[in-house]
């Protein structure tokens, strides 16, 4: 038999992961690589170092070796920690038993979707949405069933349940304050969610990673709400409020047989999330009030003197949260990918482009302002220079 020659490669991979594309986020992040010239504000990372007490925890951990696995679950202290801390956000009781310390809020996501979809159940996402859902639900085997929201990027009832009567779905993802645009929901939009959640039994996977990074009001999550807290996975995580976004830590909370199931899979493919980053996990909720105040301050500061200059400039609506500006290039008579490529070209100016969060992003970029100001002030006059010569 011939050893060599012949190979067909592209059957070698699954049709699932075939039928996925890269992360459009990725690809900007690659073109910007080695070049010093150019201001990013494509990627979600923060530009704060960690706090100083989390480092130092986490080196003291290793200073005395503690290198172990822990438990699947995670390391108790920690999971009784976030019990506790939940309750910030309206969440009165959470038993640490239904709490699964992730390797970030990526796996959580991963592991919600798995754990719930059977082939062929739908799940409802609401577009534009951050990258990862869709391509997860797939690969679970599911049927993603994307949702426009433009322009107001609010997932109404009505809106939800002219697509939900249509699929019978089994779950919907939701992420508020949103990647990409910023905008999170009221009290009385989280119950429009609620009823419809009801009504469809389903389940809500609510991804809350940008909680603490919420400026217009106070984040209040989805399981706090009459009944849901039986049909909700929170996802959260260290990455984007502490800047541990390498460390790779994040949780969920889940009612009990979701958790399991869950715990399951978790044990499997991941066994535990990092325990140098489960203490640093640890020093965050315990000590770090004073340091998250700066860093959202901040973060506040930025949003205010960037969405004043680009509204200037484009259609935007003010984010309440996150650290992204979603502004609407459309009338410029590019698309979204072109923007984004000759911004990037001929001004150094990275950014992402809207469709990358789904088809409805088009006619949008997203800007995220995790960069100083000086930065940020130099980015806004480059692009307010390449819009004048268009
Ligand atoms: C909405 C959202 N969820 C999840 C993630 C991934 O977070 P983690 O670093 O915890 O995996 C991101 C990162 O950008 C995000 O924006």
């Amino acid at each position: 038999m011939k050893r060599t020659g012949g190979l067909r490669l592209p059957r070698r991979i699954s049709e699932r992961v075939d039928s996925i594309k890269p992360s459009g986020i990725r690809k900007f992040f690659d073109l910007v690589m080695g070049r010093p010239d150019v201001i990013s504000l494509g990627v979600g990372e923060p530009d704060f170092p960690v706090p100083w007490r989390i480092r130092d925890e986490m080196i003291y951990s290793l200073e005395k070796g503690i290198t172990s696995y822990t438990s699947n679950h995670g390391l108790p202290e920690l999971r009784e920690e976030i019990a506790r801390y939940y309750k910030k956000f309206g969440v009165r009781y959470v038993d640490p038993n239904n709490i699964i310390i992730t390797t970030g809020v990526s796996e959580g996501i991963d592991l919600a979707l798995r754990a719930l979809i059977n082939p062929g159940d739908a799940v409802l996402i609401p577009e534009p949405a951050y990258v990862s859902y869709k391509p997860l639900t797939i690969l679970a085997g599911g049927e993603a069933v994307t949702i426009p929201t433009t322009p107001d990027f609010k997932p109404s009832y009505e809106l939800l349940a002219r697509f939900a009567k249509r699929c019978d779905p089994k779950a919907i993802v939701i992420n508020y304050p949103n990647n990409p645009t910023g905008v999170s929901y009221s009290k009385k939009e989280l119950e429009e969610i609620a009823d419809l959640a009801i009504e469809f039994d389903l389940v809500i996977i609510s991804d809350e990673i940008y909680a603490e990074l919420t400026y217009s009001g106070k984040h209040v999550s989805i399981a706090s709400l009459n009944g849901m807290e039986e049909r909700t996975v929170i996802l959260n995580g260290f990455s984007k409020a502490f800047a541990m976004t390498g460390l790779r830590v994040g949780y969920a909370i889940a009612p009990p047989d979701i958790a399991e199931a869950m715990l399951k899979i978790h044990q499997y493919c991941m066994l535990c999330a990092p325990i140098t980053s489960q203490i640093g996990a640890l020093e965050a909720l315990r000590g770090c009030e004073e340091e998250l105040d700066n860093i959202r301050a901040e973060y506040m500061r930025r949003r205010n003197f960037f969405v004043k200059r680009l509204s200037n400039i484009f259609e935007i609506r003010k984010p309440d949260g996150a650290f992204y500006a979603f502004p609407k290039i459309e009338g410029y008579g590019l698309s979204s990918e072109e923007f984004t490529e000759r911004l990037l070209m001929d001004k150094g100016v990275a950014v992402v482009p809207g469709n990358a969060f789904g088809d409805c992003g088009e006619g949008y970029i997203r800007c995220a302002y995790a960069v100083t100001m000086e930065k940020l002030k130099e980015a806004v006059d480059r692009i307010e220079d390449f819009v004048k010569n268009l």
